[in-house]
């Protein structure tokens, strides 16, 4: 039909576009905060670029086609593959570690839910060159900031916490082969999600035996960093796994932002690529899906940029956030903020009015006025529908005195204000 845009493909109207401004304005100064660099990439990549190392799931929701030039090529999904590219090929000279961030759109062919589109934006923090789980804790604090600044507090999100090393170990400790990690792995990501007699079934099938089963299902259920250090004290080079993971909690707990910060280790993230501390945000509510996630990749530079750089970093869409903020949100995203709109009295007045609304709109000052002659009454009418706080009326008798009126439209008062003196209202 043409009347609609595609299934999953968005119209952004200027209410709608307001709100998705104001993510963009805060995620940017929050980013700035923390010290990042602003880059971007192509929208379109060769489709190898994912059919490598993305997973299987994102392979399959790609937007891929041949180009006029015989070239197989993608619609970009997701950012990191670009990102290890454009990073491998300048690794040299730049200076380590990267902090770079990116708000590109993304495009998934995705069955269409609540939550879920088939183009989104999502704003992409990443750190290159640094091991230390400092980093990991800076890049959650980040995304914790991000919903600070959004005023949204520990009551309407949480940060979700894992690590895949830990499973690994954890795992493995208790008796699964590396060949059955996927799977395990699998069934932990959608515990929350698929009943467990499925599971089960679902493990079986892949040879993992009754007792091995059962402690998948325990180690899916261990929450908070004491239940994991004591499950990790149990089995071989546990302590050692955890040591990341506890030091990153720890310096989140340093910054204050503890509050937020859950370890519970069925996060375990999608993407294939991730080697190490995983994460997510959720509404405290679980009613929307993840707002954000993200973690460690130490094996895709190399993989896919050709150079061996430890590696980090969240995706946050705009998707998610958005409904967020429409439930909770304050409410201040007017798609225009007028200072004041122009009303001639006569059709003499729009000379004076035409003059004055650029020497105003010169000064940074936001006004409209109407842009054919009509009675002061719909004139009023127009600036009340455009929520403009005051009126400036220029009429014969005022301009001749130098002044025009000043309505304030909220309170209905007036003044008389001499023109020269107008432009010290809106300081
Ligand atoms: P992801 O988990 O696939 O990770 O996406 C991150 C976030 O993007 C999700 O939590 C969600 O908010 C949003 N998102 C993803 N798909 C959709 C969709 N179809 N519609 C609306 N929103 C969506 C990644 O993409 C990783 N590359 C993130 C990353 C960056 N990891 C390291 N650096």
């Amino acid at each position: 039909m043409q009347g609609q845009a595609l299934p999953g493909f968005r119209d952004f109207y200027p209410d709608e576009l307001a709100l998705k401004n104001h993510i963009f304005a805060t995620w940017r100064d929050v980013a700035r905060r923390y010290g990042f660099q602003e880059y971007d990439g192509p929208p379109l990549e060769p489709l190898e670029l994912y059919t490598d190392k993305s997973g299987e799931e994102i392979v399959q929701q790609l937007y891929a086609f041949e180009d006029k030039g015989g070239r197989k090529v993608a619609l970009r999904p997701e950012m990191t593959p670009t990102l290890a590219r454009m990073v491998g090929a300048h690794a040299q000279a730049l200076k380590k570690p990267i902090r770079w961030f990116s708000i590109p759109q993304l495009f998934r062919y995705e069955r269409q839910q609540r939550g879920r589109l088939r183009e989104h934006f999502q704003l992409n923090m990443d750190i290159i060159g640094e091991a230390s789980p400092l980093a990991d804790a800076e890049l959650i604090a980040a995304a914790i900031d991000i919903m600070r600044a959004f005023g949204l507090g520990p009551a309407d999100v949480r940060a979700r916490v894992s690590d895949r090393r830990v499973l690994r170990t954890l795992l493995l400790g208790r008796g699964l082969t590396e060949p059955q990690l996927p799977a395990a792995f699998e069934v932990i990501d959608k515990s929350e999600r698929v009943p467990r007699d499925a599971m089960a079934a679902k493990l079986r099938e892949t040879g993992i035996g009754k007792r091995e089963t059962d402690a998948v299902f325990e180690i899916a259920a261990l929450r908070g960093l004491d239940a994991v250090a004591a499950a990790l004290a149990k089995v071989k080079g546990g302590e050692e796994a955890g040591e990341p993971l506890r030091q990153a909690v720890g310096a989140l707990e340093a910054m204050g932002l503890g509050d937020f910060v859950l370890v519970d280790l069925t996060i375990v993230r999608g993407l294939a690529y991730y080697t190490g501390i995983v994460f997510e945000l959720f509404d405290t509510g679980k009613s929307l899906r993840a707002i954000c996630g993200g973690g460690r990749y130490d094996g895709l530079l190399n993989a896919l940029g050709g150079v061996d750089l430890p590696a980090l970093g969240f995706g946050m869409g705009d998707v998610v956030l958005g409904e967020l903020l429409k439930e909770r949100g304050p409410a201040d995203q007017a798609s225009t903020k007028l200072d004041a709109f122009l009303i001639a009295v006569s059709g003499e007045d729009m000379a004076p009015v035409l003059k004055l609304a650029h020497q105003l709109r010169d000064l940074g000052v936001a006004v409209e006025y109407g842009l054919r002659p009509a009675a002061i009454r719909k004139q009023l009418e127009l600036a009340a529908a455009r929520g403009a706080p005051r009126a400036i009326i220029v009429g014969p008798d005022e301009r001749a005195a130098g002044e025009v009126v000043v309505r304030d439209l909220k309170a209905g008062t007036e003044a008389r204000v001499p023109i020269a003196k107008l432009s010290g209202l809106f300081h």
